[in-house]
């Protein structure tokens, strides 16, 4: 009898490393033989821990499971979810990143190997550098930090500079509220993050490369470093990567709290022991980057992806998405929702579809008042705006982001003008000061807000202009972007602010 159970820090948090104690202890007791493996997370929030019981004829889920239940278990008395792959929420997804997520031992690369695992390196292994940069722009895929910029023109631009040394850079500070894509694949499948620098090395030629994680992440960084040493003692690291004569090695370096160390030049500064404060750009990272080395600079989704479009073709990635947003997205669904979790499908799904239909609604049963999409810096979206099919231009166009696409669900009881405020603030606390719209116009953001509740009849026209003002003026997105949640909560729910919807349209 096989059982799975989550080592996700989400699935430990509520009790499955009680569960899979319980399962062990039981096990003992009965003097059954049970071979458990701890997985990363399948990504059904709601049901973790999940466990998931194989007697010879595939997988049975039952959750979520309490330390109480396990000798039901045991008995097969206990509920059960039927088999895990029938679940509508799993049924109904497209994973190609997060394929092995929740499936394999995230530490056994005998198991990545035996579920397409390291096939994409091998292809790689036998391209030209400039094969491999072709390939990745063939697929489509855009930086899934949030820009959207093309990954095959960063890695050309990489490629083609002249240097002796060059980075691979990973972006693991995920800071966007109601994100946790980053975390999860790099606890539930390491070793594709892994293929996916090793690969992004080939096309550049860079033969370092630093995994950047935020502090708060130590499951992650845990996981990660006992990854990259195995995959150093499985020769996949090393001066001689699977026999082929070429080089690639990683490390880890860990974050140390700052929200803005997930702008590229922060974390650049940071990585290097700097102060994490944003550069100018230009130079571009591609440039000067890392110790002032040609550097890609890429999220932990768009190097995790790497491996399944060189395993199964640019083509057949390219296939699924809408518009000029190609292939999947590995949506995380958070807030006032019934089923939170992660959500792989292709690009297109409407807003609406994801809120109400996949996220089931609120968990209140109260109707869902607004959608913030992108993270702290993303606009929010009102019920009437639910047909926005997901999609960089398509959420561009509606005057949002999808970001890193984490999607947080309010009901109606939120206070819109609280979370503007919220917005400002947070801005505030995590300016990295280097330029006065951010720096000085979060502070007066919030002094505005607070001047708008109060009754101010002029406070509504200075915020509007201050935002003009960031927006056009700040370094990075966190000073740029903020505009986007104060604006569109004043636009969508101007009662909040006590004024009159005409006031504010
Ligand atoms: P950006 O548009 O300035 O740059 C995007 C990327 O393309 C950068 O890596 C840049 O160096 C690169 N690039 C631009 N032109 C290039 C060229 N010609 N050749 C090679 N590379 C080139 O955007 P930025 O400031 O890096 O990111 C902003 C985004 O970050 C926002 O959309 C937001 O959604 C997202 N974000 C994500 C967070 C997270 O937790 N994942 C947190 C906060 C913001
Ligand atoms: Fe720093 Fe804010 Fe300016 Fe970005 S916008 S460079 S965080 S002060």
């Amino acid at each position: 009898m096989k059982i799975y159970v989550s080592l996700d820090s989400a699935a430990k948090a509520l009790g499955a490393d009680e569960v899979a104690e319980a399962i062990r202890h039981e096990a003992r007791a009965r003097g059954i033989e049970v071979d458990l493996v701890r997985t990363g997370s399948r990504g059904m929030i709601w049901l973790e821990p999940l466990v998931e019981i194989d007697r010879g004829a595939g997988r049975i889920a039952h959750g979520p499971v309490t330390p109480q239940d396990v000798p039901a278990l045991f008995d097969g008395t206990a509920d059960s979810l039927g088999p895990t792959d029938d679940i509508p929420f799993l049924a109904g997804q497209t994973r190609l990143t997060f394929a092995r997520c929740g499936i394999t031992d995230p530490l056994s690369l005998a198991d990545y190997e035996g579920h397409g695992g390291l096939a994409g390196l091998r292809r790689a292994l036998g391209m030209e550098a400039a094969a491999i940069v072709e390939e990745v722009k063939t697929s489509g895929l855009r930086g899934r930090g949030g820009a959207g910029f093309p990954t095959g023109i960063k890695w050309d631009t990489v490629r083609q500079a002249r240097a002796e040394q060059k980075y691979i850079v990973c972006n693991a500070d995920e800071g966007d509220s109601g994100t946790f894509a980053d975390r999860m694949i790099m606890e539930g499948d390491p070793f594709s993050l892994i293929e996916g620098m090793i690969i992004a090395g080939l096309g550049t030629g860079a033969t370092k490369g630093f995994v950047y994680i935020r502090s708060e992440y130590p499951d992650a960084i845990a996981i990660m470093d006992r990854a990259i040493r195995l995959a150093r003692d499985g020769g996949l690291l090393g001066p001689d990567i699977l026999g082929s004569g070429r080089a690639f090695e990683m490390e880890v370096r860990i974050g140390a709290g700052a929200y803005v160390c997930g702008e590229e030049t922060s974390l650049l500064n940071s990585l290097e022991g700097k102060r994490g404060v944003v550069r100018a750009k230009p130079p571009l990272p591609a440039l000067q980057g890392a110790f002032g080395r040609p550097t890609v600079v890429n999220n932990v989704l768009s190097l995790a992806t790497i491996p399944v479009i060189f395993e199964k073709g640019a083509q057949h990635y390219a296939d699924f998405g809408l518009g000029r947003s190609r292939g999947t997205m590995p949506i995380q669904i958070a807030g006032n929702v019934q089923h939170g979790g992660l959500y792989e499908t292709a690009f297109g799904l409407p807003l609406g579809t994801l809120v109400n239909e996949i996220a089931g609604g609120t968990a209140s049963g109260r109707p869902v008042k607004a959608v913030q999409v992108g993270g702290p810096l993303g606009a929010y979206f009102a019920p009437h705006q639910f047909d926005t099919p997901f999609g960089y231009e398509e959420f561009d166009g509606a005057g949002g982001l999808i970001g890193h696409a984490g999607i947080v669900v309010f009901d109606d009881t939120a206070d819109m003008a609280g979370m503007a405020r919220f917005a400002m603030e947070f801005c505030a606390v995590e300016s990295c000061g280097k330029c006065t719209p951010c720096r000085i116009g979060a502070v007066r953001g919030v002094e505005t807000i607070d001047r708008i509740a109060a009754g101010d009849p002029d406070a509504t026209a200075i915020l509007t202009d201050l935002c003009e003002t960031m927006t056009a003026g700040s370094l990075c997105a966190l000073g740029g972007f903020t505009p986007y949640p104060v604006m569109s909560a004043l636009h969508l729910f101007p009662e909040d602010f006590g004024q009159a919807r005409e006031a504010a349209e």
